[in-house]
């Protein structure tokens, strides 16, 4: 369903600073490292040790993560599919303006929707990766690291991913994890791996 627009005679402004000087300041390239995958699947995990792994390399970085921009920005979004779709249109372009600032967005949402997510892809052109946590549903269950799974199943709370509402998986993500079997570090490395493979970092 298209946005309807509502800002009307609006003009763009052009900054002076660019993305490319703030780049080369930075000394590497802004991306949006998009983590997509159930509940429970390890993409938060994930997404924040990548972080923490870039940032020891002096890189800018930012976590944009699910459970967290649902306590502000996004705080008046529920569920639905219309809701999470607003909630990944959003997050998309939070995204880019996070590169257009030089820094890499990684962000951590369920993201269920394939059209949402080539929305967002839309948004960023080639600066966006997708990263699949892969990760079975019964090993998601099994952790419930938040108790959701076992709410879900009990019928108490509705249209719950994997469970009563789908999950459509990535067909040509960047990169697929292994997180339900792969070890942290490991999942770790091959991310960097691919970063520095693509010139994102040296
Ligand atoms: S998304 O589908 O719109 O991308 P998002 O990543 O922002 O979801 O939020 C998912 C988080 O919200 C889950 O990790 C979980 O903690 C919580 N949550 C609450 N209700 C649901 C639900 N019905 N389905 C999935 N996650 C839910």
């Amino acid at each position: 369903m298209a946005e309807e627009i509502k800002s009307t005679n609006i003009t763009w402004h052009h900054a002076d600073v660019t993305r490319d000087d703030r780049e080369k300041m930075n000394s590497h390239k802004a991306a949006v490292l998009w983590f997509t995958g159930l509940s429970g699947s390890g993409k938060s995990t994930l997404a924040h040790a990548v972080e923490n792994a870039l940032f020891d390399r002096g890189c800018r970085t930012y976590v944009l993560d699910g459970d967290n921009i649902r306590h502000g920005l996004n705080k008046n979004l529920g569920f639905s599919p219309e809701d999470r779709t607003e909630n990944i249109r959003r997050i998309g372009e939070v995204a880019k303006l996070f590169n257009d600032a030089g820094v890499m967005a990684l962000t951590a949402f369920i993201s269920p929707y394939r059209q949402d997510r080539d929305e967002a892809r839309e948004i960023s052109g080639d600066s966006f990766i997708e990263v699949y946590a892969k990760c079975a549903l019964d090993i998601c269950e099994e952790r419930d690291p938040k108790g959701l799974y076992k709410k879900a199943r009990a019928g108490e709370i509705p249209e719950f991913t994997g469970i009563s509402a789908p999950y459509e998986e990535p067909e040509n993500a960047e990169l697929v994890v292994d997180t339900g079997v792969s070890s942290l570090d490991d999942c770790v490395i091959q991310v960097l791996d691919y970063l520095q493979g693509r010139g994102i970092i040296s």
